[in-house]
C-alpha cells in the first residue's frame, strides 16, 4: 500500500504538514534520524501506532496515517471476512499507508494472510510467538512487508535469518500481553547486534518525544506507541475507557500474575479493577478442581483462557472498566486528555525534536 512512484502522486497534505513550525535543527535531526524508518514504512514521521484490539479499526487507524504516522489494524480474532470489510473501510478513509496486525496462534492464518495480500497491504505484523512455518514466505510473496516481535536477542537473530524486514522490541512497561524485560534493556541488548541489519521499532513505556528521541539515537529506526493514543478524539474507545486512562497514573498499570505453575498465564499489563481479583480468584478455584482431581489440565487451562474472551471488548466497546479488561501501559499517566491524534503526533515530533536540538547544543 505504498503511495503510486508516479512523479504527479499528490497526496493531501497531513496535519503534520500543515501545521509544521518552521523547520529547526532538531526537527532535522529528527527527520534524519527516522529516515530509514519513514523509508521502510512510507509515512511522514517513524512513529507506529501499534496495533490494540478492538481499539485499533479503521478510525483510529486511518487517523494516524492521515496524520502522517503509521496505523496499523488489529486483526485480533477477526474472521477474514471481517478483516477484508475492515481493511476495505480504512481504505476509504486514508490514500497513506497503514499496516495489519495478525496473531500468530489464529487458526486462520493463512486465510487472513491472503485477505492482506487482496488489498495490496504493504506492511503485516505478526505478534503472538514465533510464527508458523510458511507465514513469513506466504506474506513476503504477496510483495508485503513482514514485521516481528522479537523476545530476546537470540530470537531477533533467528527471525532475521527468516527473512523477516523489520523488528519491534516491545519492553514489559507495555500495556496489553507483555514480557519479562524493560524497554530500556531489551533496547540496549537488541539494538547494538542488529540495528545496522534492519529496521528496528522500539515500543513499551514512551510517553513523550524525549524517550522517542533517546531509541532513535539509540539506532532505532522509529517507535511504536500504543497507550499514548487510545485517548485521541478519533478512537472509538468508550468514554469509560478513555476516562479511565485519563484518571490513571503510571502504578495503576500492573501486570497480571500467575498464582500456580500449572497453569500458565501469559502475563496483561492492565489497569488494577475487579476483573483483575477476579482473574486471581478463578485461578485459585480453578487450582483447587485440579487438585481435586474434578477437571482435566486441558480443561483447567481453558477455563483460564476463557475467562479474558471478551474481557477487553466488554471495557473498550461497551464501556464496563470494572469488570472487563482496561489494558494499558505504564505511560498511562502521561495521557491527560483528549485530543485530535494529530495533536498528539505533533506533541511527541516537538518534544523530540527540542531533545535533539538541546542535546547537540544547538
Ligand atoms: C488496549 C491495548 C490493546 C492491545 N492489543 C494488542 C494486540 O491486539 N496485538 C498486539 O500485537 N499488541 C497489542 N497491544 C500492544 C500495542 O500494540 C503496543 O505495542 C503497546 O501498546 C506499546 O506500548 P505502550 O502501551 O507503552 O505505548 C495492545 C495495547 C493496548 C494498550
Amino acid at each position: 500500500m505504498t503511495p503510486p512512484p508516479s512523479p504527479c502522486y499528490s497526496a493531501p497534505m497531513t496535519t503534520l504538514e500543515a501545521t509544521a513550525p518552521t523547520a529547526s535543527i532538531g526537527h532535522d535531526r529528527l527527520a534524519r534520524l527516522m529516515k530509514r524508518g519513514t523509508d521502510f514504512l512510507g509515512s511522514e514521521v517513524a512513529i507506529m501506532a501499534g496495533a490494540m484490539s478492538w481499539v485499533s479499526e479503521r478510525n483510529l487507524v486511518s487517523a494516524m496515517s492521515n496524520a502522517g504516522g503509521f496505523g496499523v489494524i488489529a486483526c485480533g480474532a477477526m474472521t477474514p471476512e471481517l478483516l477484508d470489510a475492515e481493511i476495505a473501510a480504512t481504505k476509504a478513509l486514508t490514500t497513506r499507508p497503514f499496516g495489519v496486525n495478525l496473531i500468530t496462534m489464529h487458526p486462520m492464518l493463512n486465510e487472513l494472510i491472503d485477505v492482506c495480500a487482496k488489498h495490496g497491504v504493504g506492511h503485516v505484523v505478526l505478534a503472538g510467538g514465533l510464527p508458523p512455518g510458511g507465514a513469513i514466505e506466504r506474506i513476503k510473496g504477496s510483495g508485503a512487508k513482514v514485521i516481528c516481535f522479537p523476545p530476546t536477542l537470540a530470537f531477533a537473530k533467528k527471525l532475521i535469518r527468516s527473512g523477516v524486514d523489520a523488528l519491534v522490541i516491545e519492553g514489559m512497561e507495555a500495556g496489553g500481553h507483555i514480557g519479562p524485560v524493560s524497554t530500556s534493556v531489551l533496547a540496549q541488548e537488541i539494538l547494538p547486534a542488529v540495528a545496522s541489519e534492519l529496521p528496528v521499532f522500539v515500543a513499551g513505556g514512551i510517553g513523550r518525544g524525549e524517550a522517542m528521541a533517546g531509541y532513535l539515537e539509540m539506532g532505532a529506526a522509529g517507535v511504536q506507541l500504543g497507550t499514548r493514543f487510545v485517548c485521541a478524539t478519533e478512537c472509538i474507545a468508550h468514554p469509560n475507557f478513555k476516562k479511565a486512562f485519563i484518571r490513571a497514573s503510571a502504578r495503576d498499570a500492573t501486570a497480571s500474575v500467575q498464582i500456580d505453575p500449572r497453569l500458565p498465564v501469559i502475563p496483561v499489563r492492565a489497569l488494577k479493577n475487579a476483573a483483575g481479583e477476579l482473574f486471581t480468584a478463578k485461578q485459585r478455584e480453578v487450582a483447587q478442581l485440579l487438585d481435586d482431581g474434578k477437571v482435566e489440565m486441558m480443561e483447567a487451562q481453558l477455563q483460564i483462557e476463557h475467562y479474558w474472551a471478551g474481557a477487553l471488548r466488554r471495557a473498550v466497546i461497551d464501556g464496563d472498566v470494572e469488570h472487563g479488561s482496561v489494558m494499558a501501559g505504564q505511560s498511562v499517566g502521561m495521557v491527560t486528555k483528549e485530543e485530535p491524534l494529530a495533536d498528539i503526533l505533533k506533541s511527541l515530533v516537538d518534544e523530540g525534536a527540542k531533545a535533539l536540538e538541546r542535546r547537540s547544543g544547538g
